[in-house]
């Protein structure tokens, strides 16, 4: 078994893990350690790593409980956030907080990665706010009014654009099924780690049912302050060779602006499992629009 060492990000969550040598399969001991401190941190950080899609998926699948008999026989899904590629996703724009497939009642996505294939400088970083975090500290009395309410997530523009508040930079997209929509507890249990996740989000949550439109609005507001509040975010800044590995209901990501003509930001994502339903934005019809 290799020597792991950390290093904490961030003083509510986050590890930069050095010492694992980035050959799949690993041992039972490393996967056991790895697994440990995903759960606890929420995001482990690999620098000067190899170009190596296949060790990338592997560590995607292990850290989520999953066992890989074979890592040779694994699936390669090729996805990439990148602002140079035309097949990429999410070439331009600032992204609002969120949770992949939030509002997905069918694929739960546990997590996600992003590896550094072309970065340049300066590379737009990606940051993170924890969600567990935010439903630990809420005070008391935010709290009583919210741990027995559900709220309604979904894609729509409208909602988008509020939490947009003006700016114009904000990539406003909606998915193929604009309806498709899921109503979810304000305090969602985490299915692995049985923690307190608050699952209201920037991009996606419309409102919470049972209270009128005025208290709604009101309340995610107050939910929404508390989760990004500054202090409680971490950016990661980006470098070639990265792989970054979150838990995505643990925690919540998004980005400042990219611009299709700045520095290459080429980012290959997994995600475990891999959603049946994603459909793309028609990225050229919204960068024309703008
Ligand atoms: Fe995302």
């Amino acid at each position: 078994m290799t020597e792991i060492k950390t290093r904490k990000l961030n003083s509510a969550f986050g590890l930069e893990v050095a010492g694992v040598d980035p050959r799949a399969p690993l041992d039972a001991g490393t996967c056991a350690t790895l697994r440990k401190l995903f759960d606890e941190s929420g995001l482990l950080v690999f620098r000067d790593m190899a170009d190596d899609f296949r060790f990338q998926t592997y560590l995607s699948e292990i850290l989520i409980g999953n066992e890989v008999a074979d890592p040779d026989a694994l699936e390669l899904t090729t996805c990439y956030i990148s602002n140079k590629d035309p097949a990429g996703a999410a070439p331009f724009g600032r992204l609002l907080y969120h949770s992949d497939q939030m509002w997905s009642s069918t694929d739960r996505v546990d997590l996600l990665s992003l590896y550094g294939e072309k970065v340049e400088q300066p590379a737009t970083p990606t940051l993170f706010v924890s969600a567990v975090h935010a439903w630990d500290t809420l005070p008391e009395d935010l709290r009583a009014r919210v741990k027995d309410r559900v709220a309604l997530q979904r894609y729509d523009v409208d909602t988008y654009k509020k939490r947009a508040a003006g700016d114009p930079d904000v990539l406003v997209s909606t998915y193929g099924g604009g309806d498709a929509f899921v109503i979810t507890p304000i305090a969602y249990r985490h299915p692995r780690t049985g923690r307190t996740i608050l699952y209201v989000c920037q991009q996606t949550t419309q409102k919470i049912e049972g209270v009128s439109a005025e208290e709604s609005d009101e309340l995610i507001d107050a939910l929404l302050d508390h989760m990004y509040a500054p202090g409680n975010e971490y950016a990661h800044p980006w470098r070639q060779g990265d792989l970054v590995i979150w838990d995505n209901l643990t925690l919540q990501h998004a980005r400042p602006n990219v611009v299709t003509s700045g520095p290459a930001r080429i980012l290959r994502k997994t995600l475990a499992p891999l959603p049946r339903s994603a459909v793309r934005p028609n990225y050229a019809a919204l960068e024309a629009a703008r």
